[in-house]
């Protein structure tokens, strides 16, 4: 997406979260402005506030206790009684202490930068061989053919899913999270709950065959929370699933959106595009700004627990609270010309893995998988280019683009 250009006041008084309009999908960046400047704790009709200035959502992901990550009030009218109410209210993001303390314990290190070290080798093969088969093809869709599928064998690996099983994963996570969406009409949400229960099947086998077969050495993600005993908390079956799901789902659709949004960002930006191939050495800097400027996760939410107050506005306990993390992210108060994109801007202090205790446990993996895919394409193929403009998905939490046709010369 280029930068927004809209300069048009949009009346951002009536703006309601489950009701966007189109445009809203394919460039969200003027109503957010509009949101930040006149209403930045802003009223939704469902009685529900969305934030959109980065010191509010600082401050609030810094204290889980006023702030409550459970999700159960928030998801049962949503869900009702299906097994995708049980998946989102079961992992760990969607839940406090104690339960999310336990989970995260768990991974702990299995995602330490020694994990992240050790799978810097077999990922710059994988994108090797990728790039191989786009050379025959010379024409290709940039997320089909190449950004989603980096992702999947990356979490794939970690949680040790056999070659041959991982095609169903990237169908499940996308109706998986898609349910997270405001409003889904009924024939998503069947589709999210037969993906739950597709997934779960698929785990009994998955999950018993590893517990059967664990051994010392083990140190991957899954071994570890069949492991967990701490003070007699152990994690049941259905716990052990729901993390799996939630792990194998948050780990790529997020960073294929990351690799894919940041490759539309540069060509939509070719004096970005033509700086990056320059100097290389500006792609950890530039990842951060596509994190920024596109933030893959756009919205997130929380649930107060008592009465606040946030900047100036008086918010009840049990309000649900809609984090908008890309909008605080071109939050002018922190960042100078924020609509603008700068590879060297090097923003550390984006929302964009959100903070405090729910702070992205996989966002070194993410940072790793862009920071080698996009380089290696541009080497490979220097004079890429679009051949249709991007269709982004209709949907408001995740910026997400669908069909990314490119060309190679
Ligand atoms: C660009 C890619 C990614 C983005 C933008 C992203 C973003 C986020 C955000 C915003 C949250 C917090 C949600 C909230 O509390 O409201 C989160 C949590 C999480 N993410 Fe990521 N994520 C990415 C990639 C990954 C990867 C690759 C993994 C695993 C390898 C991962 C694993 C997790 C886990 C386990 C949590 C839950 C943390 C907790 O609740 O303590 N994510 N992510």
């Amino acid at each position: 997406m280029s930068n927004s250009t809209k300069q048009d006041k949009i009346s951002i008084e009536k703006f309601d979260p489950r009701h966007l309009p189109d445009d809203f999908y394919v460039d969200p960046y003027p109503y957010y402005r509009q949101l930040r400047e006149d209403a930045p704790v802003h009223l939704c009709p469902d009685g529900s506030y969305f934030l959109s200035k980065h010191a509010e959502l600082r401050k609030i992901y810094r204290d889980p206790k006023t702030f409550s990550s459970d999700k159960k009030a928030l998801f049962k009218p949503l869900f009702g009684d299906t097994l995708l109410y049980e998946h989102h209210t079961t992992s760990l993001v969607f839940n406090d202490p104690p339960l999310h303390t336990h989970v995260r314990r768990a991974i702990g290190d299995a995602l330490s930068q020694k994990t992240i070290v050790a799978m810097e080798a077999g990922l710059k093969e994988l994108v090797d061989e990728l790039l191989n088969k786009l050379e025959e093809k010379q024409q290709f869709d940039f997320v089909e053919d190449y950004a989603s599928i980096i992702p999947i064998e990356v979490i794939s690996n970690l949680l040790r899913v056999p070659q041959e099983d991982r095609d169903q994963l990237r169908r499940w996570a996308v109706a998986i999270l898609g349910a997270l969406e405001f409003d889904l009409p009924k024939d998503k949400l069947d589709l999210g709950n037969q993906c739950v229960k597709e997934f779960l099947d698929y785990l009994k086998d998955f999950v018993a065959d590893r517990k059967n077969n664990l051994s010392d050495d083990d140190d991957d993600i899954l071994s570890r929370l069949i492991r967990w005993d701490f003070d007699g908390f152990q994690l049941s079956e259905k716990q052990l699933f729901h993390q799996c799901i939630f792990l194998l789902n948050a780990g790529h659709d997020t960073t294929t959106n990351l690799i894919a949004n940041g490759m539309q960002t540069l060509l939509a930006h070719p004096d970005q595009l033509e700086k990056l191939k320059q100097e290389p050495d500006l792609i950890k800097s530039a990842v951060e700004e596509f994190l920024r400027f596109e933030s893959p996760v756009q919205l997130g939410n929380r649930m107060t627990t008592t009465d606040v107050e946030i900047a100036g506005v008086e918010i009840p306990a049990n309000t649900n609270l809609n984090l908008g993390i890309g909008a605080a992210n071109r939050d002018p108060d922190i960042y100078s010309d924020p609509e603008t994109l700068d590879i060297t801007r090097n923003p550390r202090d984006h929302h964009a893995f959100a903070g405090g205790i729910h702070l992205c446990a996989g966002l070194n993996v993410a940072r790793l998988e862009a920071q080698i895919a996009i380089p290696a394409i541009l080497k490979r193929f220097p004079d890429l280019r679009s051949l249709e403009t991007p269709v982004y998905d209709r949907r408001a939490r995740f910026r997400a683009i669908l069909t990314m046709p490119v060309s190679v010369n």
